[in-house]
């Protein structure tokens, strides 16, 4: 902030005293306003003023008083107090309030009085720099905090619209690729609502469901890359066809692996064929080894696989299942997991009629999720 002249404000109830004052400060180029006492100087003082003069003895408010209301005011500028007699206890009473310096009564040496004025303008004009570069700083600040806050929406909005769009491509190629394989399709469409009910019989957070959606949604993508014509022959697997088959949770969770965002997903397709005992696949893992969302998939991919009627074998009834479900509670699935899908099972309706054939074309037509 550039100033053309100072303006220093005077304070006096004598007005002999105002006015000598006032013509020195004039007359070294400052402007000048004067007042009689300090409600005056409360009355006038704005943060135009560069330096406040103060007489001690004034009527109503005298020096002191003026000088503690002006610190409450927080102009910051700063006071030289007048005094005549120059008395100990007034200077320390007047430098504990913060004054600034003395400028004694009568104005004896111009010289002094003039370096001491020149002196306090200074630390105003130090005060006024310092304010300055604060704010300036300040809206520095701010702006950045505003600029990297509109970069990281972006960042998010691109990063979701990208996750957003490889999830819908996965769906699409999903759902083409499963038009050669009509059991999968249905089967996954009755995974994903089986899971989604238990999550939330089983009360998970909001991320959680998600998580466990997609997982689901994909948990058998990696059979759709093998070549599986043999179990939609009619009559048993061999083998050889089993080996080959027990290799799709592994084939799924490296498709999933580059996409970088859905590692959660990653482990539960990888491992959604695993049992509590360990005697699962690809790894063996035990019931500590696997997190609760990887144990509602296997319940339910089980589930689904025994309800459902395949070629080689006759599907069983929910209540045969369930059974089921409780005599490998323990070995192969988690005991607590049955225990809520059990209780959910039985009063569950699917939302979107999912499990009819009409849906499951609707489907294929629409390439959605
Ligand atoms: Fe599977």
């Amino acid at each position: 902030m550039k100033k053309s002249s100072t303006k220093i404000l005077i304070a006096d109830d004598d007005a002999m005293v105002r006015m000598t004052v006032s013509k020195i400060l004039e007359m070294f180029g400052h402007l000048v306003d004067t007042t009689s006492d300090g409600k005056g100087v409360i009355d006038i003082v704005d943060d135009s003023y560069d330096v406040i003069i103060l007489d001690i003895n004034m009527p109503d408010m005298d020096g002191f008083e003026t000088m503690s209301r002006l610190n409450d005011l927080g102009f910051d500028i700063p006071v030289l107090f007048l005094t005549g007699a120059g008395s100990m206890d007034y200077a320390v009473k007047a430098i504990n309030l913060g004054a600034y310096d003395f400028l004694t009564k009568p104005i004896e040496d111009l010289d002094i009085f003039n370096v001491k004025i020149r002196r306090a303008i200074e630390k105003r004009m130090y005060v006024l720099k310092e304010r300055q570069y604060k704010s300036s700083l300040e809206d520095d600040i701010e702006v950045k905090a505003l600029q990297l806050e509109e970069q990281n929406k972006l960042l998010l909005t691109y990063s979701n619209s990208l996750e957003n769009a490889t999830v819908q491509l996965m769906s699409s190629l999903q759902n083409a690729m499963e038009e050669k394989d009509y059991y999968t399709a249905g089967h996954t469409m009755r995974v994903t609502e089986y899971a989604l009910m238990l999550g939330m019989a089983m009360e998970l957070e909001e991320n959680e469901i998600r998580i466990l959606r997609r997982a689901a949604q994909f948990h058998d993508i990696g059979k759709l890359v093998i070549d599986l014509s043999c179990i939609q022959k009619p009559g048993k697997l061999t083998d050889e066809e089993w080996v080959l088959i027990r290799k799709h949770p592994t084939v799924g969770a490296n498709i999933i692996q580059p996409l970088g965002f859905m590692e959660k997903e990653q482990f539960i397709i990888r491992h959604h064929h695993e049992r509590m005992d360990g005697k699962g696949y690809p790894d063996g893992l035990v019931d500590e080894q696997l997190d609760d969302l990887t144990k509602i998939l296997i319940v339910v991919d089980s589930y689904d696989a025994m309800t459902s009627r395949r070629n080689y074998r006759k599907n069983m009834s929910m209540e045969q299942a369930l059974v089921e479900l409780y005599n490998c509670s323990g070995t192969q699935f988690e005991p607590n997991t049955v225990e809520f899908f059990a209780r959910s099972i039985v009063d569950f309706t699917p939302t979107k009629s999912v499990f009819s054939e009409e849906y499951l074309e609707n489907v294929y037509k629409s390439n959605s999720k």
